[in-house]
């Protein structure tokens, strides 16, 4: 079994805007995250990339005053909508940030507990899905005799395959990273984008990115958001290639060429 081999499915966004109180961080966003590729979002600090981000798995409702409104598909699933399963659809849509957020545990447990919480309890079905999921992400041999050392001791890029690892034991369709390498050095970063790679053969893969040269390394897609007076309005989403040699538009033009942002 690999670790992610659920059905991917698109990410529908249609007219989202986010608030945080009575100011916007994005407004009237719609834009499509295909199945099987990489999209990369991208644009100046503060433009809204994680809040974005974060609406998709419903992470926004733990913050107070956020609003979100629009419409998010994930497959069937309409996001937004009240009765929606919010476990589950976090299962689903799994969420990686710039900063590894492991529990100050050993690497064992880092792994069990989210299994354990999604129903897992049998030993041995444990066990082969750690060992499946370090594999995933090549972490296996290098921790597979230290598995019960804490998961802090690790290098800052292996703490970030153990998240991407934690991640990927719940087999989500949809994977999104908030910057995921802007804490790790070019040869950790490497590895993380080989991992992406692989991975967009049976995931959905968001990654936000101040990183132009990433983007263009690993994106299909590559989706610009721009602040405007009241919230973020996207500017542009292409295929990479095309967003970076023939842009749309002249803010698109000036934010990749460096002039802005
Ligand atoms: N928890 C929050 N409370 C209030 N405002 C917030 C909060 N999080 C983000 N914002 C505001 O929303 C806007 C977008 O932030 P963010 O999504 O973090 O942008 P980015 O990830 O592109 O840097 C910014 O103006 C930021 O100050
Ligand atoms: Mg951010």
């Amino acid at each position: 079994m690999t670790a992610s081999n659920s059905t991917a499915g698109a990410v529908h966004v249609e007219n989202v805007s986010i608030r945080y109180g009575a100011k916007f961080a994005i407004q009237n966003v719609s834009l499509t995250i295909p199945p099987q590729a990489i999209t990369a979002i991208i644009g100046p600090s503060g433009c809204g990339k994680t809040s974005l981000l974060c609406s998709l798995n419903r992470l926004t409702d733990l913050i107070p005053g956020c609003g979100v409104t629009g419409l998010i598909r994930i497959g069937d699933t309409n996001v937004l909508d009240r009765r929606t399963d919010v476990i589950a659809l976090r299962r689903r849509v799994g969420m990686i940030f710039q900063h590894p957020n492991l529990f100050p545990m050993t690497i064992r447990r880092n792994l069990e507990l989210p299994l354990r919480e999604h129903g897992l309890q049998d030993r041995r079905g444990l066990q082969e899905q750690i060992e499946c999921s370090l594999t995933d992400v090549g972490l296996w041999t290098e921790v597979r005799d230290r598995l019960d050392r804490p998961a802090l001791s690790l290098s800052g890029g292996q703490q970030q395959r153990l998240c991407l690892a934690r991640a990927l034991s719940l087999q989500p369709s949809v994977l999104l990273l908030d910057e995921p390498c802007s804490a790790l050095d070019p040869q950790s970063t490497s590895v993380i984008e080989e991992l992406l790679l692989r991975l967009r053969a049976t995931c959905t893969v968001a990654v936000v990115t101040h990183n132009l040269a990433q983007a263009r390394r690993i994106a299909e897609r590559t989706a610009l958001l721009w602040p405007d007076t009241n919230g973020s309005r996207l500017v542009e989403c292409s295929d990479t290639q095309s967003l970076f040699e023939s842009p749309q538009s002249r803010v698109t033009e000036a934010f990749i060429s460096g002039k802005v942002g």
